[in-house]
């Protein structure tokens, strides 16, 4: 049987960097779904569809083959494709990022993206990080951790790396989109972001990467007997 780790936890919590870095220590696939969700808001924004229009975005998954959104590991990395469109590079955008947001609230996204995350993880031994990994997608997951920082600390790091980049936001637009996000993301009907029962809970305000990745290893260690 594979190993399941899930991470879940609110935006900028440093989810994927410390999956990642931690997948790449134990030899695990990881998984970011957020990326799945930002690949269907980057498809219905380019289609002219509105990502909170709970009518056209059900009607125009419909049209579309259950593997249209796909995840495919190239040399150890993701890279994420709508149809043979590597989107990858494209879905990073503040506009992409508050669209993932909205259309998670839509069932018929959820259920359209669920047995493609259910089958990449009965598959591999995989670090798979979200929002609803250890609550929906992976109940039975071998550790799952649920991962958090403060609004202020999680903007401050998301400001960072988007002001390497053009077109930068300031950093108090950065953090009304974090809180705007997590509030989206903990309100939503379905699979609303929120800590399993069973999940560790991880604060890394105060600690920096390394020590969050050290953090994470130590668990894995103990829950999984992993090194
Ligand atoms: O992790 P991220 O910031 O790339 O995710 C983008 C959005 O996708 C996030 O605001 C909520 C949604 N999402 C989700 O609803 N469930 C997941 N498992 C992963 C992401």
């Amino acid at each position: 049987m594979p190993v399941n780790i899930a991470i879940d936890g609110p935006a900028g919590a440093g989810k994927s960097t410390i999956a990642k870095a931690v997948s790449k220590q134990l030899g695990f696939i990881y998984v970011d779904t957020g990326a799945l969700y930002r690949a269907v808001a980057y498809h219905m924004l380019s289609k002219g569809i509105a990502a909170d229009d709970r009518k056209g975005v059900p009607e125009e998954l419909e049209k579309l083959d259950s593997g249209y959104f796909s995840l495919r590991f190239i040399d150890g990395t993701q890279h994420v494709f709508c149809g043979d469109e590597d989107v990858s590079g494209k879905i990073r955008t503040p506009e992409v990022s508050m669209g993932a947001s909205t259309v998670s609230a839509i069932p018929e996204v959820r259920k359209f993206l669920f047995e493609l995350q259910r089958r990449i993880a009965s598959e591999n031994n995989i670090i798979m990080d979200g929002r609803d990994i250890g609550t929906v997608v992976l109940p039975n997951a071998d550790l799952k951790i649920y991962l958090t920082a403060s609004p202020e600390e999680r903007a401050n790091r998301r400001f960072k790396e988007l002001s390497e980049k053009q077109g930068c936001p300031t950093y108090e637009q950065v953090l009304a989109d974090i809180k705007q996000r997590d509030y989206n993301d903990m309100h939503r009907d379905i699979s609303p972001l929120k800590r399993a029962d069973d999940a560790v809970l991880a604060d890394t305000s105060d600690v920096d990467l390394e020590g969050a990745i050290k953090m994470v290893l130590e668990l894995v260690k103990d829950k999984c007997g992993i090194t």
